[in-house]
C-alpha cells in the first residue's frame, strides 16, 4: 500500500469511530495540563516492560537503549495529543508496528502497554482537569478514540509487516524444497544412465546387443529424467496438474521397474483386472509411486514382501504401498510428511513431503499406518476417472 493508501485508510477507520475536529480540539486541549505528566507515566511504561521477560527480551541496548525509547515515546505521545492528524502521522504510527516486526516483539505487550498508558493519562487527567466532570468525560472519549486509532495503526503495520516477511520465509523454503526435490528425484536415473556411459566407454568387446541396450536405457533414463524436471518445475510454478486418464497399475509397474527392489524383496501385485482408470497427472503421480517403493525398499534391508495393491472404493481408487519392513514408530509417524523430516541418514526428507504436496494438487490423498517391526503401508487415495463429475 501506498502512503496515500495508509492516510485513505485511517480516514477510513477515523469515520469509524466517529472521529471529528471536535475530538481533535479536545484532545489539544490536554495537552498542556498532561504534559508535566508524561514523564513519569513513561518511566511507569519502561518499569512495566522491565517485570514481563518475553518483552523485555527484545531491548538489547541496556540503558542507553531505554533512554532512546523514552524520548521516542514522549514525542509520540506530545504528537499523538497535538496532530496534525495527517498522512505523514500516518507514515510514522506505521514504522512502530513495523519496528516492532523488526526487534520480534509480540504485538500483545503494544497492546498492553497501551492500555496501561491508557489508564495512566486518565487517571492524571481525573487529578487536574480544570473544568467540570461533564467535560472530563468527552475530552476522556476523545481521547479513546484517538488511542484506539492509533492501536489499529500499530497493528495493521504489524500485522502486514509480520506477514510480509513470513511469506518471504515461505518462499524461500519452497524453493529450498523444490531444489532439493529435484536432486532427489534425478540421482537415481543420472546413476542408471553413468553405469551404462560408463560399459559403453569402457567394454573391451561389446556385443551389438549389449551397446544397443545400453543405448536404450540411456534412452529411457533421459527421458524419465526430463519428465521428472518437467514434473517438478511445473509443481514450482504451481500449475494445475494436467489431469488425464491414466492406468494405474502400468504406473505402478513402471515405478518398480525404475527402482528395483533387492533380490530377497518378494513383489506381489494384488489388482483387480476391472479397476478404472484414474484421473490424475501421471508424470506427477510417477514421482510419488517412486518415493513409496524406495521407501518400502530402504524399510527392508533384511528382505522381506512389498505389496502393490489396487482396489475401487466408492468413486475412488485405492493403491496401497505395504512392506514388511522395520516400521516406524509413533512418535515418528505424525511428522514423516514433514519436508526435511527424516528418520534416515541419507536422505533430505523431502520424498514424502513431496508426495503428499503433489497428491494434494491432484485432488488425492496420502496415508500412512505403520507397526514397529511388522511393517508400514502406505495410502493413496486417487479419484477415478469420471468420478468427479
Ligand atoms: C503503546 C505501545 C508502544 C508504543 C506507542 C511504542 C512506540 C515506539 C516508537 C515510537 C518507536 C520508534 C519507532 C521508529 O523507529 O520510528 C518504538 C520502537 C521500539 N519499541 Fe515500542 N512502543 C510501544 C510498545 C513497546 C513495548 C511494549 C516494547 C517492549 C519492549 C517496545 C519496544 C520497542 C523497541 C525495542 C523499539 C526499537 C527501538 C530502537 O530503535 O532502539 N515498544 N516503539
Amino acid at each position: 500500500m501506498t502512503q496515500d493508501d495508509w492516510f485513505r485508510r485511517y480516514q477510513d477507520l477515523q469515520q469509524y469511530v466517529g472521529w471529528t475536529d471536535d475530538d481533535a480540539r479536545n484532545v489539544k486541549s490536554l495537552a498542556g495540563c498532561l504534559d508535566p505528566h508524561l514523564n513519569p507515566l513513561v518511566d511507569d511504561f519502561y518499569a512495566e516492560i522491565e517485570r514481563h521477560p518475553a518483552a523485555r527480551k527484545v531491548i538489547t541496548g541496556g540503558l542507553e537503549q531505554i533512554a532512546r525509547l523514552k524520548g521516542s515515546l514522549v514525542r509520540w505521545v506530545r504528537e499523538l495529543l497535538s496532530g496534525p492528524y495527517d498522512a505523514g502521522y500516518v507514515e510514522r504510527r506505521l514504522r512502530v508496528g513495523r519496528r516492532h516486526v523488526e526487534i520480534g516483539l509480540d504485538q500483545v505487550y503494544t497492546n498492553v502497554a497501551l492500555s496501561r498508558l491508557r489508564s495512566g493519562l486518565v487517571a492524571a487527567l481525573g487529578g487536574v482537569w480544570p473544568g467540570d466532570r461533564a467535560g472530563l468525560v468527552i475530552a476522556i472519549q476523545s481521547l479513546n478514540k484517538l488511542l484506539d486509532l492509533d492501536l489499529a495503526l500499530i497493528e495493521d503495520a504489524y500485522q502486514a509487516e509480520y506477514v510480509a516477511r513470513q511469506q518471504r520465509v515461505e518462499r524461500m523454503a519452497a524453493i529450498g524444497q523444490v531444489g532439493g526435490g529435484v536432486a532427489h528425484e534425478l540421482r537415481n536415473p543420472l546413476n542408471v544412465i553413468k553405469t551404462s556411459v560408463y560399459f559403453l566407454l569402457n567394454a573391451r568387446t561389446p556385443t551389438p546387443e549389449k551397446r544397443a541396450e545400453h543405448l536404450q536405457r540411456i534412452e529411457r533414463h533421459v527421458l524419465l529424467a526430463d519428465g521428472v524436471i518437467t514434473a517438478l518445475s511445473d509443481f514450482a510454478r504451481m500449475p494445475v496438474p494436467d489431469l488425464k486418464p491414466i492406468a494405474v497399475r502400468r504406473l505402478v509397474e513402471e515405478a518398480v521397474e525404475a527402482n528395483p527392489p533387492l533380490d530377497t524383496i518378494r513383489v506381489i501385485y494384488d489388482w483387480p483386472a476391472d479397476l478404472p482408470p484414474v484421473l490424475a497427472d501421471a508424470n506427477q503421480l510417477r514421482i510419488v509411486f517412486a518415493n513409496l517403493i524406495r521407501n518400502a525398499r530402504e524399510a527392508m534391508p533384511q528382505g522381506g514382501t512389498l505389496t502393490l495393491a489396487g482396489r475401487g472404493v466408492d468413486r475412488r481408487v485405492e493403491v496401497t504401498v505395504a512392506d514388511t519392513g522395520v516400521g516406524i514408530p509413533a512418535e515418528h509417524l505424525l511428522r514423516i510428511m514433514e519436508p526435511l523430516y527424516t528418520t534416515k541418514a541419507r536422505g533430505l526428507g523431502l520424498g514424502l513431503a513431496l508426495s503428499r504436496a503433489i497428491l494434494e494438487k491432484n485432488m488425492s490423498s496420502l496415508h500412512v499406518t505403520s507397526q514397529p517391526g511388522a511393517g508400514t503401508t502406505f495410502t493413496v487415495r486417487l479419484n477415478a476417472d469420471g468420478g468427479m463429475e
